[in-house]
């Protein structure tokens, strides 16, 4: 019963955006804004196919929230998790090569997500629904054409929510 609850009041909290970005530039430009509005403890899921502009929107978010220029921004392919300095310290994950949630806890995944910084999990297809659940913010990204992606952007925060309607709206 309190279970149920909980998670309808979870759906209810939580609307979708959807954003039309025609370059890579206005790709990463939305990340930059998405990364200004998060704090502590937000995790990000990105959802999407290979070179659907997961990593390019990670490094936006990253400079958005305060990673500077000269630290370079890739996905950590073989380390899994790599940590930038920002105004928060932001934790970018990959998951592409994870095959099982042991994995995920050896990696400590649980703690990251529950502490002062902010996580970005790219292949967030691969995690557990309950560490899904912990990411108040989704989005999934689809390739439209060479220079096209649909980017439908999931949460509970309002800033977050306005800050893509602002965007959408300038189109
Ligand atoms: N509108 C766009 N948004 C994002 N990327 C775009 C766009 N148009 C073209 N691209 C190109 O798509 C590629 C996206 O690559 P990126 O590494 O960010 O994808 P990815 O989802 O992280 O892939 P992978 O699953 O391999 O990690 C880049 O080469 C980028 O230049
Ligand atoms: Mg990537």
């Amino acid at each position: 019963m309190h279970l149920n609850q909980s998670l309808m009041y979870k759906s209810e909290t939580r609307q979708k955006v959807t954003i039309f970005t025609g370059s890579p530039e206005q790709t990463f430009g939305l990340g930059k804004k998405l990364g200004k509005t998060l704090r502590s403890g937000n995790n990000v899921a990105l959802l999407g196919n290979l070179g659907s502009g997961k990593t390019l929107l990670t490094q936006g978010i990253a400079r958005g929230l305060g990673v500077p220029g000269n630290v370079y921004v890739t996905s950590p392919t073989f380390t899994i998790i790599n940590e930038y300095p920002g105004r928060i310290p932001v934790y970018h994950v990959d998951l592409y090569r994870i095959s099982d949630e042991d994995e995920l806890i050896e990696l400590g995944l649980d703690e990251l997500m529950g502490g002062d910084g902010v996580v970005i999990i790219e292949w967030a297809e691969k995690l557990p629904v309950r560490f899904l659940r912990d990411c108040n913010i989704k989005v999934e990204l689809r390739v439209i054409d060479s220079e096209t992606r649909k980017i439908i952007v999931t949460s509970d925060s309002e800033k977050v929510l306005k800050v893509v309607s602002n965007l959408v709206d300038q189109n």
